[in-house]
C-alpha cells in the first residue's frame, strides 16, 4: 500500500528509465565523455541536496542505509547512547544497534515527535547522539531539539524517511542537524522502489558516509582513488535505474506536497464542521509538513478502540512496527552486557497518546501504520465531503 509518489508513476519516470535501457550503463560510476554514461545517481544528488538547501547529498539503496551510512560517519562510540523515540520504525532503532550505538527510547508527545522534555531527562554523560524522527510527515520541535543537543554537546541525524518535503519555520527538514536521512520506499513521499538519501553541511561527514557506502574510497566520478581511504565501507550503492526512476519522482514533488496540502484541508475542514466534540487533532509543529496523514485523537483508548472497530482500522498503538511495544526483536535484545534494555508499557506517555490516537490516510495509505480508513492523493475534491460524512456518522454517536 503505497505512498502518493507510488499512485503518481508515468511519462517522467519512464522517460528517465527509457535513456539507461538504452545505453545499458547501469553503474553510478563513469567517465564524462562515455556518451553512455548518464549520470543519474550524481544528478539526483545535485538535484536533492539543492532541494532540500544543502552543500551535499549521498544517494544510497534505502532509508535504513543512509542511517547507518549517516551514523558511521558521526563516529558512534561502542555502546554510546543514541536517543531515539518510541514511536517511529524499526529502522531507526536497526541502524543505531547495526553501527554498535545503544538506543535509547524517548516519549512522543501529541505531535508524535520526539518530546523534547523527555529528550532532555534521557541524556547521560554516555550520550552521544539524538535522534529526531519527523513521524508522520510532522516536523519535529527542532528549536527545542537543537537547542538541547547545542547544551549538551550532541549530534542531531534527523530521521527524515517519513518527511520528505516537509519543512520547519521555512527550512526544509534534513538540513538542521549534523545529518539527515530520507528513504524512498514505496511508502513515502517520493519513491523509487527502495532508495535512501543523506544530507549534510559538513564536507567530512560526506566523505565519511561516502567511503562508508562503498569501500572506503574518497568522493569522485570512479570511486577508485587508493591511498586516501580511512574509513570501511559496506557497499550501499544506488545503482543508476534506481537513480533515474528517482529523478523522474523529484520532479512531482512540488505537485504532491500542493496536492496533499489542498486535499488534507478540505479533509480536516470538514470533519471539524461536523463538530464532533470529544475529538481532537494531532499537534502539528508547522503548517509546511508533508500532509500525508491526519492524525485524530479521542479521550480516552477504550473510545479510540470503538471508533478504530467501527471505521475498519486500527488505533496507533494497535498498528504495526512504529510503535516500540510492538517490536518484538527489538524487546528480545539483548545487548554486548547482556542486558535487555527495553521493555514493553516503558514510556507510559507514548502508549496513552498512540491508544487514544487513530491515523487517517491522506497521501500514505498504509495499515501498517494503521491509515487504512480515509483518503489518497487521486480522492477527488467532490469525494473528500462524503469520506468525511462517513466518518462523521459512524463517529459523532459514539464519543458526542
Ligand atoms: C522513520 C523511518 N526511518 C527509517 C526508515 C527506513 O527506510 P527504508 O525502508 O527505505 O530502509 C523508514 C521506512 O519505513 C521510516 O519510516
Amino acid at each position: 500500500m503505497p505512498g502518493p509518489g507510488a499512485f503518481l508513476v508515468g511519462e517522467e519516470e519512464r522517460r528517465e528509465v527509457q535513456e539507461i535501457l538504452e545505453s545499458g550503463y547501469l553503474s553510478r560510476y563513469g567517465r564524462l565523455d562515455n556518451p553512455d554514461f548518464k549520470r543519474k545517481v550524481a544528478t539526483l544528488e545535485e538535484k536533492f541536496a539543492q532541494c532540500i538547501g544543502v552543500k551535499h547529498c549521498l544517494a544510497v539503496n534505502g532509508g535504513t542505509s543512509a542511517m547507518m551510512a549517516s551514523l558511521a560517519a558521526l563516529r558512534i562510540k561502542p555502546g554510546a547512547e543514541i536517543i531515539v523515540p518510541g514511536y517511529t520504525y524499526i529502522a531507526t532503532m536497526s541502524a543505531v544497534i547495526a553501527v554498535g550505538g545503544k538506543p535509547v527510547l524517548a516519549e512522543v508527545d501529541e505531535s508524535l515527535t520526539l518530546d523534547p522534555k523527555d529528550v532532555a531527562r534521557k541524556i547521560t554523560s554516555n550520550t552521544q547522539g539524538i535522534i529526531p524522527v519527523h513521524m508522520l510527515g510532522n516536523p519535529c520541535d527542532m528549536d527545542r531539539i537543537m537547542k538541547i543537543a547545542h547544551e549538551h554537546d550532541l549530534f542531531v541525524l534527523e530521521d527524515a524517511c517519513q518527511a520528505l518535503g516537509a519543512s520547519y519555520k521555512g527550512q526544509c527538514v534534513g538540513s538542521f542537524g549534523d545529518m539527515g536521512a530520507f528513504s524512498l520506499n514505496v511508502n513515502k513521499t517520493l519513491t523509487a522502489g527502495d532508495g535512501g538519501l543523506v544530507t549534510t553541511n559538513d564536507n567530512n561527514l560526506y566523505e565519511r558516509a561516502f567511503g562508508f557506502h562503498d569501500q572506503g574510497h574518497i568522493p569522485s566520478l570512479l570511486g577508485v582513488e587508493f591511498g586516501n581511504r580511512t574509513i570501511i565501507g559496506i557497499n550501499l550503492k544506488l545503482n543508476e535505474l534506481t537513480g533515474a526512476f528517482a529523478l523522474g519522482q523529484l520532479k512531482k514533488l512540488n505537485h504532491i506536497l500542493q496536492t496533499l496540502k489542498t486535499k488534507k484541508s478540505a479533509l480536516k475542514n470538514a470533519l471539524m464542521a461536523g463538530g464532533i466534540k470529544n475529538m481532537g487533532f494531532r499537534k502539528i509543529n508547522d503548517p509546511d509538513e508533508c500532509h500525508t496523514i491526519l492524525t485524530v485523537l479521542f479521550p480516552d483508548a477504550a473510545t479510540a478502540q470503538q471508533v478504530a472497530k467501527a471505521l475498519h482500522t486500527i488505533t496507533v498503538f494497535d498498528s504495526g512496527w512504529h510503535v516500540y511495544n510492538n517490536m518484538e526483536h527489538l524487546l528480545a535484545y539483548t545487548d554486548a552486557e547482556g542486558n535487555k534494555p527495553y521493555h514493553a508499557h516503558m514510556l507510559p506517555q507514548t502508549d496513552d497518546i498512540l491508544g487514544r490516537a487513530i491515523n487517517l490516510s491522506v497521501g500514505v495509505v498504509d495499515p501498517g501504520i494503521g491509515a487504512s480508513f480515509g483518503i489518497n492523493i487521486l480522492t477527488t475534491d467532490a469525494e473528500i465531503p462524503a469520506k468525511a460524512k462517513e466518518f462523521i456518522d459512524i463517529v459523532k454517536p459514539m464519543v458526542d
